[in-house]
Protein backbone atom coordinates (compact mmCIF):
# COMPACT_ATOMS: atom_id res chain seq x y z
CA UNK A 1 0.00 0.00 0.00
CA UNK A 2 1.67 3.20 -1.12
CA UNK A 3 -0.65 6.03 -0.08
CA UNK A 4 -2.59 5.75 3.25
CA UNK A 5 -5.16 7.99 3.28
CA UNK A 6 -5.33 9.28 -0.72
CA UNK A 7 -8.29 6.23 -2.59
CA UNK A 8 -7.62 5.07 -5.74
CA UNK A 9 -9.41 5.68 -8.25
CA UNK A 10 -11.26 2.94 -9.25
CA UNK A 11 -13.77 2.28 -12.87
CA UNK A 12 -16.72 -0.06 -12.54
CA UNK A 13 -15.82 -2.84 -15.07
CA UNK A 14 -18.51 -4.91 -14.30
CA UNK A 15 -22.08 -5.06 -11.65
CA UNK A 16 -23.55 -8.83 -11.21
CA UNK A 17 -26.88 -8.99 -9.61
CA UNK A 18 -26.21 -11.30 -6.47
CA UNK A 19 -29.39 -10.94 -4.73
CA UNK A 20 -32.37 -8.69 -4.45
CA UNK A 21 -29.94 -6.64 -2.43
CA UNK A 22 -26.78 -7.41 -2.63
CA UNK A 23 -24.54 -5.89 -5.79
CA UNK A 24 -21.15 -7.41 -6.78
CA UNK A 25 -18.60 -4.67 -8.31
CA UNK A 26 -15.77 -5.18 -10.25
CA UNK A 27 -13.45 -2.48 -9.80
CA UNK A 28 -10.28 -1.61 -12.30
CA UNK A 29 -7.85 0.45 -11.36
CA UNK A 30 -8.23 3.42 -13.34
CA UNK A 31 -4.60 4.11 -13.13
CA UNK A 32 -3.13 0.26 -14.67
CA UNK A 33 0.67 1.23 -13.06
CA UNK A 34 -1.03 0.94 -9.53
CA UNK A 35 -3.60 -2.02 -11.03
CA UNK A 36 -0.06 -3.80 -11.73
CA UNK A 37 1.79 -2.79 -8.51
CA UNK A 38 -1.10 -3.76 -6.06
CA UNK A 39 -1.54 -6.83 -3.83
CA UNK A 40 -3.62 -8.23 -1.23
CA UNK A 41 -4.24 -11.07 0.68
CA UNK A 42 -7.69 -12.86 1.16
CA UNK A 43 -9.08 -11.34 4.46
CA UNK A 44 -8.13 -8.05 3.61
CA UNK A 45 -10.59 -5.25 3.10
CA UNK A 46 -10.66 -1.62 2.12
CA UNK A 47 -12.64 1.68 2.07
CA UNK A 48 -14.75 2.14 -0.57
CA UNK A 49 -15.90 5.93 -1.15
CA UNK A 50 -18.57 7.67 -3.46
CA UNK A 51 -17.40 11.45 -4.19
CA UNK A 52 -19.32 13.54 -1.69
CA UNK A 53 -21.61 10.56 -0.08
CA UNK A 54 -18.65 9.27 2.15
CA UNK A 55 -16.59 5.56 2.92
CA UNK A 56 -18.13 2.44 3.49
CA UNK A 57 -16.16 -0.68 4.58
CA UNK A 58 -16.16 -4.10 3.12
CA UNK A 59 -14.06 -7.42 2.28
CA UNK A 60 -12.03 -7.54 -0.95
CA UNK A 61 -14.65 -10.14 -2.00
CA UNK A 62 -12.26 -11.58 -5.23
CA UNK A 63 -9.21 -13.86 -4.80
CA UNK A 64 -5.65 -12.55 -4.74
CA UNK A 65 -5.31 -15.74 -7.25
CA UNK A 66 -7.47 -13.88 -9.56
CA UNK A 67 -7.49 -10.69 -9.90
CA UNK A 68 -5.00 -8.74 -11.60
CA UNK A 69 -5.70 -5.05 -11.83
CA UNK A 70 -8.73 -5.07 -10.35
CA UNK A 71 -10.67 -5.99 -7.32
CA UNK A 72 -13.95 -7.33 -6.97
CA UNK A 73 -16.46 -5.98 -3.85
CA UNK A 74 -20.03 -6.98 -2.87
CA UNK A 75 -22.40 -4.73 -1.44
CA UNK A 76 -25.37 -5.09 0.35
CA UNK A 77 -27.73 -2.13 0.26
CA UNK A 78 -28.36 -0.60 4.26
CA UNK A 79 -27.28 2.51 4.42
CA UNK A 80 -26.70 6.19 2.71
CA UNK A 81 -23.29 4.56 1.12
CA UNK A 82 -24.03 1.11 0.20
CA UNK A 83 -27.57 2.58 -1.63
CA UNK A 84 -25.65 5.05 -3.34
CA UNK A 85 -23.09 2.10 -4.53
CA UNK A 86 -26.21 0.42 -5.73
CA UNK A 87 -27.07 3.26 -8.12
CA UNK A 88 -23.62 2.74 -10.06
CA UNK A 89 -23.09 1.42 -12.95
CA UNK A 90 -20.16 0.06 -15.52
CA UNK A 91 -18.81 3.28 -16.31
CA UNK A 92 -18.96 5.09 -12.95
CA UNK A 93 -16.02 5.64 -10.62
CA UNK A 94 -15.24 4.87 -7.18
CA UNK A 95 -12.50 5.08 -4.73
CA UNK A 96 -10.89 2.45 -2.72
CA UNK A 97 -8.28 2.92 0.43
CA UNK A 98 -6.67 -0.22 1.22
CA UNK A 99 -5.99 -3.33 1.78
CA UNK A 100 -6.19 -3.05 5.47
CA UNK A 101 -5.97 -5.59 7.96
CA UNK A 102 -4.40 -9.20 8.59
CA UNK A 103 -5.44 -12.46 6.82
CA UNK A 104 -6.35 -15.54 6.64
CA UNK A 105 -3.83 -17.76 7.81
CA UNK A 106 -3.15 -19.80 4.41
CA UNK A 107 -0.18 -21.12 4.94
CA UNK A 108 -1.56 -22.66 8.53
CA UNK A 109 -4.20 -24.27 6.26
CA UNK A 110 -1.76 -26.24 4.13
CA UNK A 111 -2.04 -30.04 4.68
CA UNK A 112 -5.73 -29.69 6.29
CA UNK A 113 -9.13 -30.48 5.40
CA UNK A 114 -11.11 -27.13 5.23
CA UNK A 115 -14.46 -26.37 6.02
CA UNK A 116 -15.93 -23.57 5.04
CA UNK A 117 -19.51 -22.03 7.04
CA UNK A 118 -20.99 -18.70 5.28
CA UNK A 119 -24.62 -17.14 6.12
CA UNK A 120 -25.68 -14.71 3.62
CA UNK A 121 -23.48 -12.00 2.46
CA UNK A 122 -20.60 -13.22 4.60
CA UNK A 123 -19.77 -15.78 2.39
CA UNK A 124 -17.54 -12.59 -0.13
CA UNK A 125 -14.60 -12.94 2.70
CA UNK A 126 -14.78 -16.36 2.46
CA UNK A 127 -15.21 -16.74 -1.11
CA UNK A 128 -12.02 -15.12 -1.45
CA UNK A 129 -10.18 -17.56 0.93
CA UNK A 130 -11.93 -20.46 -1.23
CA UNK A 131 -10.76 -19.65 -4.24
CA UNK A 132 -7.38 -18.73 -3.15
CA UNK A 133 -7.21 -22.73 -1.87
CA UNK A 134 -9.02 -23.99 -5.12
CA UNK A 135 -6.56 -22.62 -7.14
CA UNK A 136 -4.13 -24.77 -5.06
CA UNK A 137 -5.96 -27.34 -4.17
CA UNK A 138 -3.42 -29.87 -4.31
CA UNK A 139 -2.21 -28.55 -1.02
CA UNK A 140 -5.54 -29.11 1.02
CA UNK A 141 -7.39 -32.34 1.54
CA UNK A 142 -11.33 -32.08 2.21
CA UNK A 143 -12.58 -29.10 0.91
CA UNK A 144 -16.21 -28.61 2.31
CA UNK A 145 -18.13 -25.56 1.56
CA UNK A 146 -21.47 -24.71 3.95
CA UNK A 147 -23.91 -21.88 2.51
CA UNK A 148 -26.63 -20.74 4.04
CA UNK A 149 -28.80 -17.79 3.28
CA UNK A 150 -32.30 -16.48 4.57
CA UNK A 151 -34.39 -17.84 1.20
CA UNK A 152 -33.30 -19.50 -2.42
CA UNK A 153 -33.47 -16.03 -3.67
CA UNK A 154 -31.00 -14.76 -0.79
CA UNK A 155 -28.24 -17.28 -1.90
CA UNK A 156 -25.10 -14.97 -3.20
CA UNK A 157 -22.85 -16.15 -5.85
CA UNK A 158 -25.05 -18.33 -7.47
CA UNK A 159 -23.12 -19.13 -10.89
CA UNK A 160 -19.92 -20.11 -8.40
CA UNK A 161 -22.71 -22.22 -5.91
CA UNK A 162 -22.85 -24.28 -9.38
CA UNK A 163 -19.25 -24.57 -10.57
CA UNK A 164 -18.54 -25.74 -6.76
CA UNK A 165 -21.38 -28.41 -6.82
CA UNK A 166 -19.93 -29.78 -10.04
CA UNK A 167 -16.97 -29.67 -8.63
CA UNK A 168 -15.58 -33.72 -7.85
CA UNK A 169 -13.15 -32.56 -5.41
CA UNK A 170 -15.60 -30.38 -3.17
CA UNK A 171 -18.54 -31.09 -1.08
CA UNK A 172 -21.24 -28.19 -1.51
CA UNK A 173 -23.83 -27.98 0.86
CA UNK A 174 -26.88 -25.59 0.87
CA UNK A 175 -29.20 -23.69 3.12
CA UNK A 176 -31.88 -21.72 3.66
CA UNK A 177 -33.91 -20.49 6.46
CA UNK A 178 -37.25 -22.19 7.43
CA UNK A 179 -39.81 -20.49 5.14
CA UNK A 180 -37.36 -19.39 2.16
CA UNK A 181 -37.19 -22.77 0.62
CA UNK A 182 -39.05 -22.94 -3.21
CA UNK A 183 -41.62 -25.96 -4.37
CA UNK A 184 -38.05 -27.83 -5.90
CA UNK A 185 -35.30 -27.00 -3.26
CA UNK A 186 -33.36 -29.90 -2.70
CA UNK A 187 -31.15 -28.09 -0.15
CA UNK A 188 -31.54 -28.01 3.48
CA UNK A 189 -34.03 -25.88 5.33
CA UNK A 190 -32.66 -24.79 8.71
CA UNK A 191 -29.93 -23.27 10.27
CA UNK A 192 -25.65 -23.85 9.82
CA UNK A 193 -25.44 -25.30 13.28
CA UNK A 194 -28.71 -27.76 12.67
CA UNK A 195 -26.80 -28.36 9.60
CA UNK A 196 -23.17 -29.05 11.05
CA UNK A 197 -24.92 -31.37 13.33
CA UNK A 198 -26.91 -33.51 10.82
CA UNK A 199 -23.58 -33.36 8.50
CA UNK A 200 -20.86 -33.95 11.05
CA UNK A 201 -17.71 -33.05 9.51
CA UNK A 202 -14.57 -34.60 9.39
CA UNK A 203 -13.35 -32.68 12.49
CA UNK A 204 -9.56 -34.20 12.83
CA UNK A 205 -7.29 -32.04 10.91
CA UNK A 206 -9.58 -29.56 9.71
CA UNK A 207 -9.25 -26.00 9.68
CA UNK A 208 -12.94 -24.14 9.48
CA UNK A 209 -13.79 -20.81 8.34
CA UNK A 210 -16.67 -19.17 9.05
CA UNK A 211 -18.23 -15.77 8.31
CA UNK A 212 -21.82 -14.33 8.41
CA UNK A 213 -24.21 -12.13 10.86
CA UNK A 214 -23.48 -12.09 14.58
CA UNK A 215 -26.18 -14.41 15.43
CA UNK A 216 -24.82 -16.78 12.93
CA UNK A 217 -21.10 -16.83 14.14
CA UNK A 218 -22.15 -17.31 18.10
CA UNK A 219 -24.28 -20.06 16.90
CA UNK A 220 -22.21 -21.79 14.59
CA UNK A 221 -18.76 -21.33 16.49
CA UNK A 222 -20.51 -23.29 19.64
CA UNK A 223 -21.68 -25.83 17.13
CA UNK A 224 -18.47 -26.44 15.92
CA UNK A 225 -17.20 -26.48 19.42
CA UNK A 226 -19.83 -29.22 20.31
CA UNK A 227 -18.40 -31.49 17.49
CA UNK A 228 -14.93 -31.26 18.51
CA UNK A 229 -13.32 -28.19 16.48
CA UNK A 230 -10.52 -26.82 18.95
CA UNK A 231 -10.75 -23.08 18.96
CA UNK A 232 -7.43 -22.09 17.71
CA UNK A 233 -8.62 -23.56 14.43
CA UNK A 234 -11.97 -22.00 14.16
CA UNK A 235 -11.32 -18.59 11.98
CA UNK A 236 -13.58 -16.16 11.68
CA UNK A 237 -13.53 -12.44 10.46
CA UNK A 238 -15.67 -9.85 11.91
CA UNK A 239 -16.14 -6.12 10.16
CA UNK A 240 -18.23 -4.34 11.91
CA UNK A 241 -18.02 -0.41 12.86
CA UNK A 242 -15.08 0.19 10.75
CA UNK A 243 -14.22 3.67 9.37
CA UNK A 244 -10.51 4.60 9.24
CA UNK A 245 -9.15 1.33 8.69
CA UNK A 246 -5.92 2.47 10.27
CA UNK A 247 -6.32 2.33 13.79
CA UNK A 248 -6.63 6.06 14.04
CA UNK A 249 -10.12 6.61 14.92
CA UNK A 250 -11.23 4.57 17.56
CA UNK A 251 -14.88 3.11 15.84
CA UNK A 252 -13.75 -0.65 15.77
CA UNK A 253 -11.91 -1.67 19.49
CA UNK A 254 -12.89 -3.63 21.23
CA UNK A 255 -11.08 -3.47 24.49
CA UNK A 256 -7.44 -3.21 23.18
CA UNK A 257 -8.08 -4.39 20.27
CA UNK A 258 -8.82 -2.96 17.04
CA UNK A 259 -10.57 -4.99 14.94
CA UNK A 260 -9.05 -2.95 11.53
CA UNK A 261 -5.30 -3.55 12.88
CA UNK A 262 -5.59 -6.59 14.66
CA UNK A 263 -8.18 -8.03 12.38
CA UNK A 264 -10.56 -8.77 11.20
CA UNK A 265 -9.55 -11.97 11.08
CA UNK A 266 -9.32 -13.60 14.63
CA UNK A 267 -9.76 -17.38 15.46
CA UNK A 268 -12.31 -18.32 18.09
CA UNK A 269 -9.37 -19.00 20.78
CA UNK A 270 -8.89 -15.04 20.38
CA UNK A 271 -12.27 -13.89 20.34
CA UNK A 272 -13.89 -15.79 22.93
CA UNK A 273 -13.72 -13.41 25.88
CA UNK A 274 -14.85 -10.57 23.60
CA UNK A 275 -18.20 -9.00 25.01
CA UNK A 276 -21.42 -10.87 23.93
CA UNK A 277 -22.45 -8.46 21.12
CA UNK A 278 -19.09 -9.46 19.46
S1 LIG B 1 -11.53 1.64 11.90
FE1 LIG B 1 -10.67 3.41 12.81
S2 LIG B 1 -9.59 2.60 14.50
FE2 LIG B 1 -10.30 0.85 13.48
Amino acid sequence: MDRLFEPYLMNIEEVIEESPDTRTFKLAFADPARGEKFSFKAGQFGEYSVYGMGESTFCIASSPTRSKGFIECSVKKFGRVTTVLHDLNVGDQVGFRGPYGNWFPLEEMFGHNLLFVAGGIGLAPVRSIIWNCLDMRDKFKEVTILHCARSVNDLVYKRELEEWGRMKDVKLILGVDPGGETPDWKGYVGFPPQILEKEQPTVANTKVVTCGPPIMIKFTVLALAKLGFADRDIITTLEMRMKCGLGKCGRCNIGPIYVCKDGPVFNYEQIKGFPQEF
